[in-house]
């Protein structure tokens, strides 16, 4: 059978480079850049219209956008235009392919977490509105849609593991919050469901979660200085402030999705495990 032409969008971004080691050799992906002048901007319907004139694609697996949520709040049209109006584009320029929106915990509210894919959007942030608002534009334009939402993604490029090597290596002590839940994301098991996804012969449509076990951002951060054998009393508890942005807890339910795909997600204890050995390799796991 001939492999669907795949076009990932935001592949120069963080999760455009863990879908390209993952995944580049098992489908026919094209990466699409922007900043490296490869791809359009997508905010540009006629740029986008061009684009699409050159050449068609099966399937579009949708990261670009921005996640940056304070630039968000300050701006909601920022927000619309880079989270929004890119996936409208697409789906415009592209009617037949079916796109796979990459979305968020964050369209939920944060305060009481264990989120199912069933529970309905409603989102505490701009950032979380605009992610939200791409879901629903995704089901009106595009007419095979799927939506895949993750926690925060880690592998050896991700923010929180990388402050987290700096500061320790250097035996500075860490504040992490032990009232703070998130479900983070796996890079191999984000690769294993668009593995799935990319490879079946009919698409899936709805809505997906894929993420780990609920954890504290301190248990998490504690699991990783154990595992790359800093001293663990360097990571202090502490309990987020009445100021403080960070929602108490976003976490994620993905027993349904694991259980339609057949996927086993990864303990963090082993994913920490697998991240401390390709570290001290200097070396990015690929996709297994
Ligand atoms: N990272 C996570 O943990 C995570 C978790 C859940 C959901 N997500 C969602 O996944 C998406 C990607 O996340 P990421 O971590 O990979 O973000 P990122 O590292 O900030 O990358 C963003 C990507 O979007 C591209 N882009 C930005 N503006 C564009 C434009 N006007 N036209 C075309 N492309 C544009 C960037 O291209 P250039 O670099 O070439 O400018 C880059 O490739 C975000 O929308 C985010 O909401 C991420």
């Amino acid at each position: 059978m001939k492999k669907p032409r795949v076009l990932v969008t935001g592949a120069t971004g963080h999760l455009g480079g863990a879908l390209l080691r993952g995944l580049g050799g098992r489908h026919d992906l094209t990466p699409l850049g922007f900043s490296r002048g490869e791809g359009p901007d997508l905010r540009d319907r006629e740029a986008v219209q061009a684009f699409a004139a050159r050449g068609s694609f099966d399937t579009i697996v949708h990261l670009a956008g921005t996640k940056d949520l304070a630039a968000c709040e300050a701006s909601p049209r920022h927000a619309w235009e880079l989270n929004v109006l890119p996936l409208v584009h697409l789906a415009e320029a592209f009617p037949r392919a079916w796109i796979i929106l990459i979305s968020t915990d964050y369209v939920f509210s944060g305060d009481r977490g264990g989120y199912t894919e069933r529970d309905a959007p409603a989102p505490g942030t701009a950032y979380g509105r605009a992610k939200a608002a791409a879901e629903f534009a995704g089901a009106l334009f595009a007419p095979c849609f799927t939506v895949i939402r993750l926690s925060a993604l880690y592998d050896r490029a991700a923010a929180f593991p990388k402050f987290l090597e700096a500061e320790l290596s250097a035996g500075r002590p860490v504040d992490a919050y032990i009232d703070v839940f998130y479900t983070p994301t796996w890079h191999e098991d984000f690769c294993a469901i668009l593995d799935r996804l990319l490879g079946m012969e009919v698409s899936a449509q709805g809505v997906f979660h894929v993420c780990g076990p609920r954890i504290s951002r301190y248990a998490f951060a504690h699991f990783y200085a154990q595992a790359r054998g800093f001293d663990p009393a360097l990571v202090r508890a502490a309990k987020r402030g009445p100021e403080n942005r960070l929602l108490p807890d976003l976490s994620l339910d993905c027993q349904e999705t694991c259980a339609r795909f057949g996927l086993s997600i990864t303990p963090h204890a082993d994913a920490i495990a697998r991240l401390s050995r390709t570290m001290a390799q200097g070396a990015t796991p690929a996709f297994r």
